[in-house]
């Protein structure tokens, strides 16, 4: 059996997400093209990374990225880090001739999403960006319904994405919360996944009309002494942002992120209306899809809830029989298949860096626009 050896940057939230993709994913999907070794997880901190290789499972540690991306016996490289280090670590990965699985949003902006792709064409590396809500299963359900025509000519992309982690004006100045970190706030963080889901779903966008907003502009910064006078520092990015869309198709669509939507811890929901039906989704009860067919005799119709659980629905077969339910983290397993996939025929799975510029298109625009108060095209 081929295997790929990885190496994992970064051993905090998203490199213990990524670990339970690379150590299940034979386990749920003994078929897999390609397996996946646990070869090296590193981090800014040498004890994180260290306490992560033996809790995760890897097989040794280093500190900074620079050991795991020279080192011969890796064949792929994770990205799991902030927004602000994708492109260096991905493009001295790609020279290294090292395949890339980087979290999104891909880079700070497009400029630096070009020059990713450059070096992976120049290199002919395999490389995918983690837009992990494709592989929930209702949600890969309602793009094959989209396929067979069910819900027909789209009218409709309605979508939020809304947490509430900072609203607390005690809640210090984290690398989220600086512009030069993470490129953009809630916008780039959240309105990312639900842009790739809209394009995944319903199609290009065309343009955009957006509202960026701060509502805390000072924090107090990190790692302060108790009983001395808190020092403040500037937030620089978006707490919220909200805008309009047009499609190429003619749908239209909303998309609403926030880190100020009180009691939504991470609320992923969106509704698709055409000219047949309506798929809906809610993060919350990710085992289901919610269906309205307008074609059936008006007499029985109404919403039903589809239990995404079955053997002939997309992923299911790795897992458990039907009505068994799953969980956030085995969206991780699925893409890790996927991208196993993808290696061993030597071709880059969607969603990868090209969808990853595309998305940085239209977060690009918005924020255009939002400075700008009018509609921008979104680049193609
Ligand atoms: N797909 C999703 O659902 C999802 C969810 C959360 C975060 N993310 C994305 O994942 C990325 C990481 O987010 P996070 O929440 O895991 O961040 P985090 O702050 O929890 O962890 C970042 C990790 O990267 C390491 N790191 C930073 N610079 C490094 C370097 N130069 N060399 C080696 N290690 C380095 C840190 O030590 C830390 O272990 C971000 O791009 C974020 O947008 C995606």
């Amino acid at each position: 059996m081929k295997t790929v050896k990885v190496g994992m940057v970064g051993s905090a939230f998203m490199g213990k997400a990524h670990s339970v993709g690379y150590r299940d994913c034979a386990f749920a999907f003994p078929y897999v093209k390609a397996v996946p070794v646990m070869k090296e997880i590193c981090s800014l901190l040498e004890d994180e990374a260290r306490a992560a290789a033996q809790r995760f499972g890897w097989e040794r540690w280093s500190q900074g990225y620079e050991h795991v991306i020279s080192s011969d016996d890796i064949d792929l490289i994770d990205i799991s880090t902030g927004n602000n280090t994708h492109k260096e670590i991905a493009i001295a990965a790609a020279k290294n001739g090292k395949h890339i699985f980087c979290e999104k949003p891909m880079a700070m902006n497009a400029a630096e999403c070009k020059e990713m792709i450059e070096a992976v064409e120049k290199a002919g590396v395999v490389h995918m960006i983690d837009f992990n809500y494709r592989r929930v299963p209702a949600v890969s359900l309602a793009r094959q319904m989209i396929d067979e025509g069910k819900i027909g000519t789209p009218y409709h992309f309605r979508a939020v994405y809304l947490q509430d982690w900072i609203m607390d004006p005690d809640f210090p100045l984290v690398w989220r919360l600086s512009k030069d970190k993470a490129g953009s706030g809630a916008h780039g963080d959240l309105n990312a996944h639900i842009i790739d889901l809209a394009r995944y779903l319903c199609g290009e966008f065309d343009s955009v009309c957006g509202l960026m907003k701060t509502f805390i502009e000072k924090r107090p910064l990190l790692n302060q002494e108790p009983d001395k006078p808190k020092k403040m520092g500037s937030v620089t990015v978006d707490d919220a942002t909200v805008f309009l869309a047009k499609f190429a198709n003619g749908a239209i669509g909303t998309f609403e992120a926030s880190r100020f939507a009180g009691g939504h811890r991470n609320g992923n929901v969106f509704e698709i209306n055409g000219s047949k039906g309506s798929v809906r989704f809610n993060l919350e009860r990710l085992n289901e899809l919610e269906y309205f067919d307008l074609t059936e005799d008006q007499k029985y119709q109404g919403w039903k809830t589809i239990l995404v659980t079955e053997p002939v629905h997309p992923y299911v077969c790795g897992w458990w029989p039907s009505g068994h339910i799953i969980g956030w983290q085995h969206l991780f397993v699925h893409q890790v298949y996927e991208l196993m996939n993808g290696i061993a025929e030597g071709k880059s799975p969607s969603p990868n860096f090209y969808d990853g510029l595309k998305c940085q298109y239209v977060l690009d625009a918005v924020e255009k626009s939002s400075a700008n108060e009018q509609w921008v095209k979104v680049l193609e």
